[in-house]
């Protein structure tokens, strides 16, 4: 999505070779316009899978699903990364991975909110290493219902999350693939 990669070249940071920072646009503050072209972009990549649901996980992934939910007029889900008192008690469970952290967490839906009729579309800010959209694939697996397919807003290509979820036959549409980003020049993939 040119929109998006124009944005990524004129506020991203790079830092080190492997992070980019997008905090001034995607999640810290939020272009709510810019969110507002990724759902319609997200919207004419998935409308034909009937999707019933958007699943996503806390936190910045929150504001981008519910931007993209307006379009395919679904409720927005989203897995939680704490065990809250508040949460029921019947809950999907996965356990995530995270490389940038170096350590393993849980992420928890209520069973209340994906039936086995869903048809749920997965949607997160970054595409890293792909375990939390493996997480969010296995709940919904764990729910008996169907994963529409994967969107992403930036994946970066050369991490190995988008041939990880490809591999295992799901759908992956990322609104822009980030190469690489050597020496601080970040290129992007077709
Ligand atoms: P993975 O799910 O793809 O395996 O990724 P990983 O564990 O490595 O990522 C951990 C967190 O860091 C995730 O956010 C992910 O979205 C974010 N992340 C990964 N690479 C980048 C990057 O290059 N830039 C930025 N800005 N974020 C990146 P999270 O821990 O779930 O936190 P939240 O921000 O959603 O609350
Ligand atoms: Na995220
Ligand atoms: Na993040």
């Amino acid at each position: 999505m040119e929109l998006l990669k124009q944005r990524i070249l004129k506020d991203g940071q790079v830092l080190g070779n492997d992070i980019l920072k997008v905090d001034s646009f995607l999640n810290h503050q939020m272009d709510v316009q810019l969110f507002n072209e990724m759902g319609k972009e997200f919207f004419r990549l998935f409308a034909h899978k009937n999707v019933t649901k958007i699943l996503t996980i806390e936190s910045s992934g929150i504001g981008i699903a519910c931007i993209a939910a307006q379009y395919f007029n679904v409720p927005v889900v989203f897995a939680k990364k704490t065990e809250a008192k508040n949460l029921d008690s019947d809950t999907y469970l996965a356990e995530v991975f995270s490389f940038t952290k170096g350590k393993t967490y849980s992420v928890r839906v209520s069973q209340k909110y994906i039936n086995p009729n869903d048809i749920v579309l997965i949607i997160d800010d970054f595409l890293a290493n792909g375990k939390a959209a493996l997480g969010l694939a296995d709940i919904v697996g764990q729910a008996g219902a169907q994963v529409a397919g994967i969107g992403i807003a930036i994946e970066k290509g050369f991490q190995d999350g988008g041939k990880l979820l490809r591999e295992k036959g799901l759908e992956v549409q990322s609104l822009a693939i980030v190469q690489s980003m050597q020496n601080g020049k970040i290129s992007f993939s077709e």
